[in-house]
């Protein structure tokens, strides 16, 4: 088996009918961190969980930052593509689909960069407390892609007319945006897991 570029978690799925999730987790996390929300979100999924392979000041994220909300654009660029080649790597590795991403703030960051620069490697993602990593992005073609969007209203790190500016070029790009604004932070909310779990469910019986 071809060795795989990033350190990761992958658990097998029990349910064919669930589209495999590649969960990418916030600054300071890892790849064990999202595996309690995966298996929430779509019971019996597959699940691929790499670490970000930056580390600002020990913390592991998917891209390097100048500071909060800044992001080192061409970083981006080479983090998206090294990740959007684990996925493909991972995909023939472990005999998967095209997963659909869930992102936490930086991990729905990368995944919303790869929406844009690699638009065949995701069937889709959930983008908790996302925003715009790509000043100048590219024109991708997103043709129906399922993009679910979760904000919060009091977020203090995603000004509402970012958020609503990456939903746009997303939506633009062809893809089906549906964004909710939450009241809350950016911290995650029950409120997040019960949409998203909907969501999810919605598209593995479309899918079946
Ligand atoms: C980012 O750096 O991607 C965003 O500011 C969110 C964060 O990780 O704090």
């Amino acid at each position: 088996m071809k060795e795989l570029s990033h350190i990761h978690r992958f658990v097998p799925g029990r349910d064919s009918g669930r589209t495999p999730l590649l969960l990418l987790h916030g600054t300071g996390g890892d790849e064990a961190d999202l595996l309690p929300l995966g298996s929430a979100l779509s019971p019996g999924a597959s699940l691929l969980s790499p670490r970000g392979r930056v580390l600002e000041n020990g913390m592991p994220r998917f891209f390097r930052r100048l500071q909060e909300g800044v992001f080192d654009q061409e970083d981006v660029v080479r983090r998206a593509a090294e990740l959007a080649a684990f996925v493909s790597d991972a995909r023939e590795a472990y005999g998967l689909a095209a997963p659909i991403a869930v992102g936490f703030s930086n991990g729905a960051n990368i995944a919303a960069a790869m929406l844009m620069l690699h638009p065949e490697v995701l069937a889709g993602a959930v983008l908790l407390r996302a925003m715009t990593p790509l000043q100048d992005p590219p024109a991708a073609s997103l043709p129906h892609t399922p993009v679910l969007i979760l904000s919060g209203a009091q977020d203090p790190i995603v000004p509402a007319a970012d958020v609503a500016g990456l939903a746009a070029v997303l939506r633009n790009a062809g893809a089906e945006v549906t964004h909710k604004t939450l009241p809350t932070g950016h911290t995650l909310t029950q409120m997040d897991v019960t949409l998203a779990t909907q969501w999810l469910a919605d598209r593995s019986t479309q899918g079946a």
